[in-house]
């Protein structure tokens, strides 16, 4: 299939640190001027439409459900992508772990779209299911950073997420982009099926103020530090949410794993009391993330289940928690912006708690930033 070229207004970003002590804390301030990028010739706020050769190409391929494939953080972008798709499209979306989709019995579904989430384009693990998927009639798309990578060029459509070059192992700009692309996708399919509209353009309004959004986050920059450096001390803590919450969660508590070197264990709140709840007490605190949604009274009672066994809770909410130990409040911000704010939140979070330690936040132990073997 032959694609028209789609010219890319992404400013040059310069792989230096700038006056950034770390490339993670450069790559983490650039979020909002990304966000702009990921939208930029794509999305006309104006007159809400969107407009991208990609889309010109899926115009007429049938799909009725899509299938996210990814590894690490690009996994949680493509987990936060099936609730867009629920949400927004009206959908069913599943993602599955790039390393597993072969590890059983798998047919390949002609009314599927399998997308294809990666920063680096050359994972091992997901150019694997993608050849195979391909092998097999599977439509793919690929959601990919790195232009002319191997992901890019073997994905049937795509869409590049414009993060410019990541140093940093422990990725932060590149997952705010795809959770920006994985949205666009889901609108586009919002449109084409016919779904609310109101629903399109409030998400579309809510991305237009993205950069502001993340600005707000980027603000409580020297605030956490000390928070996170309290929870530098700790061995194990949880990172809990519900609903779309959850694979932010589960970033946030990759982030602090990966240049902490603490044990962070990422769950859904209403599972907590089938059986880990055992584990929480004085020494075990949970971070909570608490946007004012319709889960927001579910959400509350959880964190007094915690706090009723002794655990100490840090919420990170669109408003204060009168029972939560701390409270990280990004104001004013609601919807599918929450999302986006609450990871700067999480990454700021681990950011500090691993400088506190002293560790080596740019290339932590035992990593690879892009890994292309199996
Ligand atoms: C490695 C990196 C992670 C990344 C994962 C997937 O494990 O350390 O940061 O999320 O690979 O990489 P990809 O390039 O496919 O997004």
């Amino acid at each position: 299939m032959s694609r028209p070229f789609e010219r890319v207004e992404t400013e040059h970003l310069k792989a230096e640190k700038g006056d950034y002590e770390h490339f993670m804390l450069k790559e983490i301030f650039e979020q909002p001027k990304i966000a702009k990028a990921v939208f930029q010739g794509r999305v006309d706020f104006t007159n809400l439409a969107l407009n991208s050769a990609a889309f010109q190409d899926l115009r007429d391929v049938e799909i009725d459900r899509v299938k996210f494939i990814a590894c690490g953080t690009s996994y949680h972008a493509g987990w936060a992508g099936t609730y867009a798709f629920r949400e927004l499209a009206g959908m069913p979306a599943t993602a599955e772990i790039a390393s597993e989709f072969l590890n059983a019995p798998v047919r390949i579904d002609t009314k599927t779209l399998y997308v294809f989430v990666s920063q680096s384009g050359e994972t091992a693990d997901a150019i694997e299911p993608l050849k195979f998927i391909k092998a097999h009639g599977g439509k793919t798309f690929g959601i990919v950073n790195v232009v002319g990578s191997s992901i890019s060029r073997l994905t049937d459509f795509g869409l590049f997420t414009r993060a410019g070059t990541e140093v940093g192992v422990a990725s932060t700009k590149a997952f705010t982009a795809q959770l920006a692309t994985v949205t666009l996708l889901a609108l586009f399919y919002s449109i084409k099926r016919g779904e609310d509209f109101r629903k399109y353009r409030s998400t579309l309004e809510e991305l237009s103020k993205l950069p502001d959004t993340m600005n707000k986050a980027l603000a409580m920059n020297d605030g956490l530090a000390q928070v996170a450096e309290v929870f530098g001390k700790y061995p194990h803590i949880f990172f809990l949410g519900r609903g779309h919450m959850l694979p932010i969660a589960a970033e946030a508590a990759l982030k602090f794993k990966e240049i902490t070197y603490i044990h962070a264990h990422a769950m859904p709140l209403g599972e907590l009391k089938h059986g880990t709840l055992a584990l929480i007490d004085e020494n075990c605190p949970s971070v909570i993330f608490l946007p004012d949604d319709s889960l927001y009274s579910q959400n509350l009672s959880s964190v007094a289940e915690i706090r009723a066994r002794g655990g100490k809770v840090l919420a990170i909410s669109s408003k204060a928690i009168g029972n939560a130990d701390w409270n990280l409040v990004i104001p004013e911000i609601k919807g599918v912006s929450f999302g986006f704010a609450a990871t700067i939140v999480g990454q700021l979070l681990a950011y500090h708690a691993a400088k506190s330690l002293g560790r080596e936040i740019d290339r932590p132990r035992n990593l690879a930033k892009s890994v292309t073997v199996k």
